[in-house]
C-alpha cells in the first residue's frame, strides 16, 4: 500500500491543478507510515471524524485556495515520508492551515489578536494563528498539528518537524511557481531546506526594506545558531 500511494501523491503534487476530489477523499488512515513505525490506534479526528474536518475547511475557503490547501497537504505529507515522520499529522496540518486565509482583517485579529505592530498593521500575518483559534473552538485538540497550523505563516517553531514540512510545503507547492529548489531539497534535507527558506525570506525582505516578523526572526536567528539541528520529539504515529 505504501509505495502505490506514495506514487499516487507524487504525480498529485506534481501537477499545479490536481483534481480535488481524488485529494478530498484522501483517507488519513491510509497514508504510508515510516517502516520502523508501529501502527498505533487511530484517534477519532484522524478516521470517523476526519471528513468534517475537511469539509469545514473547504467551506471557508475559496476554490482555488482548496487546490492550494490539498497540494499543501499532499506535499507536507511527502516531506514527511521522506524525513520518517508522521505522515499523517502533516497532511492533515496541510488541510487545516489556511482555514482562516479568506476572512477579513477585522475577523482575523478578532480570532487573533495582534502580538505585536506588524499584526496590527497586516492582520494576514495572523491567519495561521485565527486557524488555530478557530479551530480549537471547533473541538480540534491534537496539539502537534494545532501548532504547525499556526506556525505555517511565520514559521516553525524550534524543533518542530511536522511544522516545518507544512511550512516548506506551503512556500514550494507546484502551483506558487516558486521555489522548486527548495521542494526538492526537503525531500531528501528538512534541515537545509528550512534553513534555506527562512534565510531566504529574511534576506528578501530585508532587502526591501520590508519588516520581518518578530517570530520569524526570532526562527532565523535560531537557524542560524544552532543549524545543523537535530530535529526531536517527534514519534509516527
Ligand atoms: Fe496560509
Amino acid at each position: 500500500m505504501g509505495p502505490r500511494l506514495l506514487t499516487e501523491l507524487a504525480r498529485l503534487v506534481m501537477q499545479p491543478h490536481p483534481a480535488p476530489a481524488t485529494a478530498l477523499c484522501l483517507d488519513l488512515s491510509e497514508l504510508p507510515l515510516p517502516p520502523a513505525a508501529a501502527q498505533a490506534d487511530l484517534p477519532a479526528w484522524m478516521t470517523a471524524e476526519w471528513p468534517r474536518w475537511t469539509a469545514e475547511v473547504q467551506s471557508r475557503v475559496t476554490p482555488d485556495r482548496w487546490k492550494h490547501v490539498q497540494r499543501v497537504a499532499l506535499l507536507a505529507a511527502q516531506i514527511a515520508y521522506a524525513a520518517g515522520l508522521d505522515t499523517r499529522r502533516a497532511y492533515a496540518a496541510g488541510i487545516l492551515h489556511d482555514l482562516a486565509r479568506d476572512l477579513s482583517g477585522e475577523e482575523l485579529l478578532r480570532l487573533a489578536p495582534p502580538e505585536c505592530e506588524l499584526d496590527a498593521r497586516w492582520p494576514l500575518a495572523v491567519h495561521g494563528r485565527a486557524a488555530r483559534s478557530a479551530l480549537e473552538t471547533l473541538g480540534f485538540g491534537d496539539t502537534v498539528v494545532l501548532d504547525a497550523v499556526e506556525d505555517h505563516v511565520t514559521g516553525p517553531r524550534p524543533g518542530h518537524a511536522i511544522a516545518a514540512c507544512v511550512y516548506i510545503a506551503d512556500v514550494s507547492e507546484p502551483g506558487r511557481g516558486v521555489n522548486d529548489d527548495i521542494r526538492t531539497l526537503a525531500l531528501r534535507d528538512l534541515d537545509a531546506a528550512l534553513a534555506q527558506a527562512i534565510s531566504s525570506k529574511v534576506r528578501y525582505l530585508s532587502s526591501r526594506g520590508t519588516e520581518v516578523h518578530p517570530r520569524t526572526l526570532a526562527l532565523y536567528r535560531w537557524l542560524e545558531r544552532e543549524r545543523p539541528v537535530t530535529w526531536a520529539g517527534e514519534t509516527p504515529a
